[in-house]
Parts: structure tokens; sequence; C-alpha cells
């Protein structure tokens, strides 16, 4: 059905708050399990770690989800465990196989802000989030588009899940796009 020589499935929808944002994550939560990767991106201060708390307080993360200053891993806890990984300061790629997250990669639900630059160290089946600040003509816009961005046959299996989970967020934004439509 889709001509994408990526093969990426794509599934967009927009936000206009905050707990819009949220809600968009917990949708996501709703199809995530133990071995997922889920890597965040977006320009400085989209909402990216709101989405993940969204995510986080939907597979029952009881702890808030902060952006760390210093810290590049935190153990949010939960069962599957989660972690917050922000790779905003990492300097180079191979940094971030120091960080000793092989087993976590496998067993974990593991969310990675500024994860674009690890995506060709993961496997065929990782989720891809994009949050950006979308053209409106108010300046002080709380719009941002996320978009989703399902790779390999782990998020193809899931993909008809979460487009119904996504369009039942409960946002104030219409589900834009789904499927494997190019920008
Ligand atoms: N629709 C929206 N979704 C998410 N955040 C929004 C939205 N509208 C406004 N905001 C505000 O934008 C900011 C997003 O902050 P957040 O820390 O989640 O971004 P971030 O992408 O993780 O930033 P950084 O690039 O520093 O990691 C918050 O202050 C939030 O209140
Ligand atoms: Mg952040």
């Amino acid at each position: 059905m889709s001509s994408n020589s990526d093969s990426s499935d794509r599934i967009r929808a927009l936000s206009n708050s905050p707990s819009n944002t949220r809600a968009l994550g917990r949708a996501l939560a709703s199809v995530l399990g133990p071995g997922d990767v889920v890597l965040l991106d977006g320009d400085l201060g989209t909402g990216k770690t709101t989405f993940v708390s969204g995510v986080a307080a939907g597979v029952g993360v009881e702890q808030p989800v902060t952006s760390p200053t210093f810290t590049i891993v935190r153990d949010l806890g939960g069962s599957p465990r989660v972690l917050h990984v922000d790779l905003y300061r990492l300097d180079h790629m191979s940094e971030f196989e120091d960080l000793g997250l092989d087993e976590a990669l496998g067993r974990d639900i593991v969310l990675v802000e500024w994860g674009e630059v690890v995506r060709p160290l993961l496997g065929e089946s990782v989720c891809e989030v994009l949050v950006s600040y979308t053209e409106t003509e108010e300046a002080s816009s709380d719009q941002r588009s996320v978009e989703f961005r399902l790779s390999g046959p782990a998020w193809s299996a899931r993909k008809d899940r979460l487009r119904r989970a996504v369009a039942t967020a409960g946002g104030s934004g219409p589900v834009m796009g789904a499927g494997a439509e190019a920008d």
C-alpha cells in the first residue's frame, strides 16, 4: 500500500496543550511492552519530556518525570521497568554503548530523548516520535505536531491499535494523518 522506501508507518496527531501531549504518551503506553524502545526527537522545548511523562504514567510509573540536568539515564521503576534516557549532552554515539543499556534494551521500556543519533545502533523494530512546533498565526501557540514513525515487524503488528489509541486520546486536535503517507 505504501511506496515509501523507508517502510516506516506514520501516525500524526496535533496536540493543543501539555495535557493533550501527555494523553498521546498514554496512548503509546497502551501498546508498549517489555523490550520496546521509543526514540523522541524534536526541537528544544517542544514537549518530549511532557510526552515521556504521559507514557510513564500510562505504564504505571508513579514518580514524576522531570528533565534532569546532568543525569543521562533515570530508572523510573515500574513493571516492566521504565528507563528515561536523555542524550542531549551526549557528545558521541559511542558513549551510548558506555551507558550499559544492553540488558535494559531487551527487557525494559526505554524512552530516549534526542534519540535519533543512536537509531543505527538499535534493531529494526523501533518507534520514533517527532514532536514539533506547528506553524500557526499565534507566536505563543501551544500547538504541537506529534508524529509516530513505526519501523519493523513488531510495530507493523501494533500500528492499527496505536492509531485507534491516538484517535481516542481525548485530544482537542484532530488526528491528521494515518498510514504511511509522506510529508
Ligand atoms: N502542546 C504542548 N505539548 C507539550 N508541551 C507544551 C505544549 N504546549 C506548551 N507546552 C510547554 O512546552 C514545554 C515543553 O517542555 P518539555 O520539557 O516537555 O520539552 P522537551 O522537548 O523535553 O525539552 P528539551 O528539548 O529541553 O528536552 C513545557 O513548558 C510545556 O508546558
Ligand atoms: Mg526534555
